[in-house]
C-alpha cells in the first residue's frame, strides 16, 4: 500500500494514477472525498484528512510501504511560514507514528538554503525534519519552477498585451511540467531503490528565460513577437493579492523571485539525463496554456 498526500492535485494525481495503472494499492489523501472520486473509480482507497492533523495522517499512513509527501500550497493564509511548519510537523509525526519506511518528498530547487527563498524555506525545513527520522529512507525531489506558474499569464496577456512578472527577462530558470514530476515520483515509489536521505533535482526539459517563454506563447496564440516586462514589487504585490494571495504570501513570492534573479536560488546539479525530463515548453503551451487562452479543449 502506498499513501499519497495531495492526491487530487497537480503532481499527486499523476503519482496516484501511475501507481494504480501499475496495479498497486493506493490510499489517496485529501480534504474532499468528491475530489478523490476520480481515483477511487480507478481502484484507490480514499482517506479524508487535513495535513495539519497528525493523528489522522498517522492512520492514513498505517500499513503503507511508502508515501508521497508534500506541503500543499495555502496561498491565502495570513502566515504562510507558520502554516508550513504546522504541516511539516504533522507529516513527520505521522511518518514516525506509522513507522513509514520510504518517502518520496516534493521539494524545490533552493531547498538547500535556510533563508531568503520565500515559501521554499518551508520545504528546506521539511527536509531537515525528515532527516531527523533515523529509520526513514527518503528522496527529496527538488523540482524546478513549475510550468503551471505560467497559466496566470493568460489573464495578463489579455489585460496588458504582454507577459509580465517579477523575474528578470534574461534569467534562465529550470522550468518543469508537474506531469513530469509526478512521473518521476511514481517511478521512485515503484522502484524504492533509494536509501538514507538523498536530494535529487528535477530540472525539466531545458532552462528558459521568461522572454523565451513569451516567444513560444506568442507563436502559439498568433501574436509573434509577444513581449515580457519585468514588474517591480510595488506593481506586483497588489496584483498578487488581487488574485487571492495573502499579503504575506505575496511578500514571500517576491522574496523568492529576488533570489532567483540574483542567482542565490538556483539548481545545484549540472544538467544530465537523470535530472532532465521530457515535456518541453512548446508541448506545455500547446496542451495546457493554449486551451485556457482560447477557451477551447485540445483537438476541439
Ligand atoms: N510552484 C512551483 O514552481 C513549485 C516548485 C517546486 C516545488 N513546489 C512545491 O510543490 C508543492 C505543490 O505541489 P502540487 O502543485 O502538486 O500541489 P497542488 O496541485 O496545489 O495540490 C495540493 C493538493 O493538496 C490538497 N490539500 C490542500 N490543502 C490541504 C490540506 N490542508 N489538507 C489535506 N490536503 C490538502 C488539495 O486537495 P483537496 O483540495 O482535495 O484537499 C490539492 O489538490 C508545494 O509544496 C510547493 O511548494 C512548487
Amino acid at each position: 500500500m502506498y499513501a499519497i498526500i495531495g492526491a487530487s492535485g497537480n503532481t499527486g494525481s499523476v503519482v496516484a494514477g501511475k501507481l494504480l495503472a501499475h496495479g498497486e494499492k493506493v490510499r489517496v489523501i485529501g480534504r474532499d472525498a468528491k475530489r478523490l472520486e476520480r481515483l477511487v473509480k480507478k481502484g484507490a482507497e480514499a482517506f479524508v484528512a487535513n495535513v495539519t492533523d497528525a493523528s489522522a495522517l498517522s492512520k492514513a499512513f498505517g500499513g503503507t510501504k511508502a508515501v508521497y509527501l508534500m506541503i500543499p500550497p495555502n496561498p491565502a493564509i495570513p502566515n504562510v511560514r507558520e502554516d508550513q511548519e504546522r504541516v511539516s510537523d504533522a507529516l513527520v509525526a505521522a511518518v514516525q507514528n506509522a513507522g513509514v519506511e520510504y518517502a518520496v518528498v516534493l521539494s524545490s530547487i533552493g531547498a538547500d538554503k535556510a533563508d531568503k527563498t520565500g515559501p521554499v524555506v518551508g520545504l528546506h525545513n521539511l527536509e531537515q525534519k525528515l532527516n531527523g527520522v533515523a529509520a526513514l529512507k527518503a528522496v527529496y525531489l527538488r523540482a524546478g519552477y513549475f510550468m503551471e506558474n505560467l497559466l496566470p499569464q493568460v489573464m495578463i496577456i489579455k489585460s496588458f498585451g504582454v507577459t509580465g512578472g517579477p523575474l528578470r527577462s534574461d534569467v534562465k530558470v529550470a522550468m518543469i511540467a508537474t506531469e513530469d514530476i509526478g512521473a518521476a515520483a511514481a517511478e521512485a515509489l515503484l522502484k524504492l531503490e533509494f536509501s538514507g536521505k538523498q536530494a535529487r533535482e528535477l530540472l525539466g526539459q531545458r532552462d528558459l528565460t521568461y522572454q523565451e517563454v513569451a516567444s513560444v506563447i506568442g507563436k502559439a496564440i498568433g501574436k509573434p513577437g509577444l513581449g515580457y516586462m519585468q514588474r517591480g514589487p510595488a506593481q506586483l504585490k497588489p496584483a498578487l493579492v488581487q488574485i487571492g494571495m495573502s499579503s504575506n504570501m505575496a511578500d514571500l513570492i517576491l522574496e523568492m523571485s529576488e533570489s532567483l534573479n540574483s542567482g542565490y536560488m538556483a539548481a545545484l546539479e549540472p544538467r544530465s539525463a537523470q535530472n532532465t525530463t521530457s515535456t518541453s515548453i512548446e508541448t506545455f503551451v500547446t496542451e495546457e496554456f493554449l486551451p485556457r487562452f482560447t477557451g477551447k479543449a485540445v483537438g476541439a
